[in-house]
């Protein structure tokens, strides 16, 4: 068996599944039921001066069938007593010493106010903080949150400020709503984070009702933009932490999150340089339990592959990940349908001929029985027959051998620019 243990800037956890702040890590009654189940550690739900939340506060887009495919909610931080929340932090980690408890914390952008519950949930036992720049609703309507994670001066100096008297590893939790997140996940660096985590929840509102026209979900009546996660939240998330990753700036370690529903995804995260993952809302749709083929799963992956450690995946696929200027511009894949799988229902044909390069042929063989080809010279390789093929196996894109070297847009525009400085030369 591999060993699933991970240290990430000095927490350690039994294994990399970790539960975000939010509705299941609440209370102590679940977080150690979690950790019976086999979760390796929580991020407390965020604990700040309590608020008042409303009811009626959830909303999920269901797609084709897939409930929950993505949820958004207006919940704001814990709306439990500091103190009821510190006891109960204490008390599970007295019966879990191995495994990882982080305080998430949101307070106002004041340094005394960082100081006080930085100690405060030190003193209880935390193995380290998570500071909360990301809630993008309520909490951001007064200077918290997503409102001070949008500002890297405020990153900087709250961090900076945590960092002061905390003796425990500081994790900042950062935003999606920004255009570029390593500048603020450099913000963060530069006032001293242990490590960053990402994704928080993302600007939506999930819906109208069209019969009532109130939005969903409604409070008496009145919506107000929520935070959007989920399965379908993931590429943006995956995209964020690999951003971070590879950036030289941010040499520090990454927890990630947003849609990681499956070992698979966590896998994924962890190859684009997350050194374990938070999960939210699987957990809420499926329950703790899930956590059990999370880790079945990841075991198995590490031991058909002889990987000793779950570490060792953590970054393998981020030199693969570059900016456009670097593809080879002279890499090619084309569609090939396989007759024998295909069913004829045409939709590669009419995705091709509408919308993409008009090369799948609608032909009939020697006994008048239709088929699709695909013409070759013509495809560009886009994928999109094979994205909308229903049948698996049926479409496949397929490497051809390019009759050009390997050359990337950077450097075609450093070769053309070498040829008109020699141009001028003569
Ligand atoms: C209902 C709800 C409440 C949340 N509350 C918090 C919170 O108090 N603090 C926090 O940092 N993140 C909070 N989050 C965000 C999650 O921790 C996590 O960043 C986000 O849901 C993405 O992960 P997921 O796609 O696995 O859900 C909340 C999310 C949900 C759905």
């Amino acid at each position: 068996m591999a060993d699933l243990r991970i240290n990430l800037a000095g927490i350690k956890s039994p294994n990399p599944f970790w539960l975000a702040s939010a509705p299941p890590t609440n209370s102590g009654y679940q977080v150690q039921r979690a950790f019976e189940a086999g979760w390796g550690g929580a991020v407390w739900k965020t604990l700040g001066d309590p608020i008042l939340n409303v009811s009626s506060r959830f909303a999920a887009v269901s797609f084709n069938g897939q409930r929950v495919a993505g949820f958004n909610n207006i919940e704001l931080i814990t709306d439990r007593p500091l103190e009821v929340n510190l006891k109960e932090i204490y008390e599970t980690k007295k019966k879990f010493p191995d495994h990882a408890i982080i305080a998430s914390l949101m307070v106002e952008p004041k340094q005394e106010k960082w100081h006080e519950i930085v100690k405060r949930v030190e003193d209880v036992g935390v193995d380290g903080l998570e500071l909360n720049f990301g809630c993008p609703h309520g909490m951001a309507e007064r200077g918290m949150g997503a409102a001070s994670g949008q500002v890297p001066d405020l990153v900087e100096k709250q961090t900076y400020w945590a960092k002061e008297v905390a003796k425990t590893p500081v994790i900042v939790k950062l935003t999606p709503n920004i255009t570029d997140i390593t500048v603020t996940a450099e913000a963060a660096v530069r006032g001293g984070a242990d490590a960053v985590s990402m994704i928080n929840t993302i600007n939506s509102l999930a819906g109208v009702d069209i019969n009532s026209w109130n939005t969903i979900p409604h409070v008496a009546g009145k919506g107000a933009h929520g935070g959007y996660c989920g399965p379908a939240v993931k590429p943006i998330a995956l995209n964020m932490v690999a951003e971070c990753a590879r950036s030289p700036h941010i040499n520090v370690p990454i927890s990630g999150m947003g849609g990681v529903s499956n070992w698979q995804e966590a896998v994924e995260f962890m190859l684009m340089g997350a050194t374990g993952v938070q999960v939210c809302t699987a957990a809420m749709h499926h329950g703790f339990r899930i956590v059990e083929d999370m880790l079945d799963g990841l075991n198995n992956y590490l031991d058909e592959r002889g990987i000793a450690k779950v570490s060792d995946l953590v970054g393998k696929a981020v030199p693969k990940y570059s900016d456009w200027g670097n593809l080879d511009l002279n890499y090619k894949v084309v569609a090939r349908i396989d007759p024998n799988t295909c069913i004829n229902c045409n939709k590669c044909h009419i995705s091709c001929e509408d919308t993409s390069h008009q090369c799948i042929d609608m032909l009939k063989d020697s006994s008048g029985k239709p088929y699709l080809q695909v013409r070759e010279e013509d495809c560009v390789g886009c994928n999109l027959c094979s994205i909308v093929c229903p049948v698996d196996g049926a479409i496949s894109m397929v490497e051809v051998a390019s009759e050009q070297p390997p050359m990337t847009w950077n450097e075609r525009q450093a070769a053309l620019a070498m040829t008109s400085a020699q141009k001028l030369d003569v």
